[in-house]
């Protein structure tokens, strides 16, 4: 039997396949009692106090309903054929360890109701019910259930705040930091500029957790990873029927940032005919669903956009817009690449084996002084990004609680043979390609002592090509003596 005054949900609840934070919506109590005059007068106490409420008249259907959904209270008698309320509330910690027991006892066997508070019930109560009583005692089980929950979802954002900490001393990123905690409290665009890697989306998310909106939602997107004939749609939305398989209507990334932030990622990607459109976004506040038909909606949003690359040179070839540009460069901020904040480099990696100790179950206590030189002299062309991995890697792999040089990828280590690897070229505007070419193969293997491989790596080129530029630098300077480079050591 199952008497419900709110009926459904038992029986129209899927099997177990749910995932279980979802089933979490709302606060059910399930009472278990084999006289159905009781089920029948509780359930209808608590449907007058709003309550939602599921009724089973013995303990074996108690219990497959606790398998079948979350439920927050169980409220049950404790003598009952076959499945006592005993059974029951010890089924009940191993089936639904979240649930809190009520036990409901006629007079006399409070011993046992003890015994069941051993168990882990939260609390008893005696027949005959005083209604106030009972309605007390299963909204404190209630309460307890949302407080439990509520600490839970605090402790998980707590620990994503400490994953997705911001960390850097150095000069550079304190810079960049400064205008971006200063660019937040404003309304206004904020460009992100800088490599692969070096902490943009991070930064993105600063500026919306540091802003009036930070209650709002963050909604990102990455231009480069939709294909060009998605992207509209995924912006803008659309109606039913605006296009072949549009079979329904759904909003799109504009409105669904509204209040919020929307963050453009990889905006260098987005194409001419998307600009058009972002731009009149941008003048009119207002969108319209792609098959509107003229109608549009007020818009409300924060827009944060990035990209890795030159966008100034990008409208000079004519790639991008001039007056989305400007429109987008608000508030430019340049993200210092890795090589440029290289003080960072020991804090970064004290934090990721931190977070990567943690997460593998490992007891890391951090790099040898080696291995750290290591890291501190290596270039970092993949930024943070490539040295969240390094250490992940190292982390992973290593058996000892010091992680050491031989834990590290082959390029970070052989890049040890680099002496003073930060020295800096100069070359006066105009100075042919060819050039300043040779000049830096020449620098790049003094600083390698020779090692034309290690060179080639460094330059990214293959190691043939330098050979093939150093033969022919040779025979450059046998033909041309009135002119030697004297820089040829
Ligand atoms: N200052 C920092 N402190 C801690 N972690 C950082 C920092 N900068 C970057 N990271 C971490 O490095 C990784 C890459 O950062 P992020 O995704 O923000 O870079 P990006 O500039 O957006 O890269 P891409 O251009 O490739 O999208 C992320 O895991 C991020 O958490
Ligand atoms: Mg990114």
């Amino acid at each position: 039997m199952n008497i419900s005054p709110k009926p459904a949900s038992a029986q129209s609840m899927p099997e177990r396949s749910m995932p279980q934070e979802t089933q979490w919506s709302s606060s059910i109590v399930l009472i278990v009692d084999d006289e159905s005059g009781i089920l029948e007068s509780l359930a209808k106490i608590f449907a007058r106090e709003g309550i939602e409420v599921i009724c089973a008249n013995n303990g074996t259907e108690g219990l497959e309903i606790l398998r079948r959904q979350r439920v927050s209270v169980l409220l049950t008698d404790l003598m009952m054929p076959k499945t006592s309320g005993m059974d029951l509330l010890k089924a009940a910690r191993t089936v639904s360890p979240e649930t809190e027991v009520i036990l409901m006892t006629a007079h006399g066997t409070v011993e046992t109701a003890v015994a069941a508070m051993k168990e882990g019930a939260y609390d008893f109560v005696t027949k005959p019910l005083k209604r106030a009583h009972v309605v007390r005692i299963v909204r404190n089980a209630l309460e307890k259930q949302n407080l439990v929950i509520e600490n839970r979802a605090l402790r998980a954002q707590l620990e994503e705040r400490r994953q997705k900490a911001v960390i850097g001393t150095s000069l550079a990123w304190r810079r960049a930091m400064d205008i971006t905690v200063q660019a937040a409290a404003s309304e206004a665009t904020v460009l992100l500029l800088g490599a692969s890697g070096t902490g943009k989306e991070l930064l993105a998310r600063t500026v919306h957790e540091n802003s009036s909106r930070a209650q709002g939602p963050l909604i990102p997107i990455n231009c480069a990873a939709i294909p060009e004939s998605l992207l509209e749609a995924e912006l803008f939305g659309y109606e039913k029927g605006a296009f072949t398989g549009a079979t329904t209507s759904r909003e799109g990334r504009f409105e669904a940032a509204n209040g919020g932030t929307l963050f453009l990622d990889e905006i260098g990607e987005m194409s001419r005919h998307v600009q058009v459109k972002l731009l009149r976004v941008l003048q009119e506040g207002e969108i319209e669903r792609l098959g509107g038909a003229g109608k549009t909606r007020k818009i409300d949003i924060r827009l944060v956009a990035a990209t890795n690359i030159d966008l100034a040179d990008a409208v000079r070839k004519g790639d991008f817009r001039e007056d989305l540009f400007y429109r987008l460069n608000v508030v430019p901020i340049h993200v210092p690449a890795l090589r440029d904040r290289a003080d960072d480099i020991p804090l970064l990696v004290q934090h990721f084996v931190r977070l990567y100790s943690e997460k593998n179950g490992k007891q890391i206590s951090g790099f040898s002084r080696e291995a750290l030189l290591a890291m501190s002299r290596y270039q970092w062309p993949g930024n943070v990004r490539e040295l969240e991995n390094a250490v992940e890697r190292a982390v992973v792999l290593s058996r000892a609680a010091v992680i050491g040089e031989d834990d590290l990828p082959p390029e970070i280590r052989d890049h040890e043979a680099l002496g003073t690897s930060s020295r800096s070229m100069t070359f006066t505007i105009g100075t042919p390609l060819d050039e300043i070419e040779m000049r830096v193969i020449r620098e790049t293997l003094r600083e390698t002592r020779g090692d034309k491989r290690l060179a080639a790596k460094l330059l990214g080129i293959a190691t043939r090509t330098i050979y093939r530029r150093l033969e022919s630098q040779e025979s450059n300077v046998t033909a041309q003596t009135q002119k030697p480079d004297t820089d040829l050591g």
